[in-house]
């Protein structure tokens, strides 16, 4: 057995969806991003803006790659983790990858304040989702096992969608 990744743009849903999937298969849920701000001790946020993005993305790798060694789980990554190829094959090597699909203007709906978000904090939201969803759309796909186009559809739905799809694929 092997991990749930549930991947996807900044306000897809992936932590509430990653809730109640693991509620539905009796996994531990997990958030990399909460997973990352214990082991390191610093809001994301902050990191952000005090050590770079780069610190950013090697504290996610790390993160990432130690669950290797943790139960399996479902887990709700960041919205950048497949940027960097290193974190691709760790994907692939740890567990089946659901890439749930959102438009920027649902993503920014959901995400409401952009402050806690440092890549569209500070500049258009519109503007700025769009570009980055553009230059990543790419990668959730290929990196996908699973594509679950959440437009117009409840947390709920989307779970039941996920582990409909689960099993009917057999992974
Ligand atoms: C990021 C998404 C965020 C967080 C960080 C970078 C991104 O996670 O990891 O701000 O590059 O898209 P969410 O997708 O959970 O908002």
């Amino acid at each position: 057995m092997s991990h749930l990744f549930l991947i996807g743009f900044m306000g897809a849903g992936k932590s509430t969806v990653a809730r109640l999937v693991a509620q539905r298969l009796s996994r531990p849920c997990l958030d990399l991003d909460d997973e990352i701000e214990r082991s390191t001790g610093v809001p994301i946020a902050e990191m952000f803006s005090v050590l770079g993005e780069e610190a950013f993305r090697t504290a996610e790798s790390e993160t990432l790659e130690a669950l290797a060694s943790h139960e399996p789980s479902v887990v709700a990554c960041g919205g950048g983790i497949v940027v960097r190829p290193r974190n691709q094959a760790a994907l692939k090597r740890l567990g089946t990858v659901v890439y749930l699909q959102v438009t920027p203007g649902e993503a920014l709906a959901r995400i409401g304040d952009v402050a806690s978000r440092p890549l569209l904090a500070g500049s258009s939201g519109v503007i700025a989702a769009t570009a980055l969803l553009q230059a990543r759309e790419a990668l959730y796909s290929a990196s996908a096992d699973m594509i679950i186009d959440t437009a117009g559809k409840s947390a709920e739905q989307v779970a039941e969608l996920v582990v409909a799809n689960l099993i009917e694929k057999g992974l």
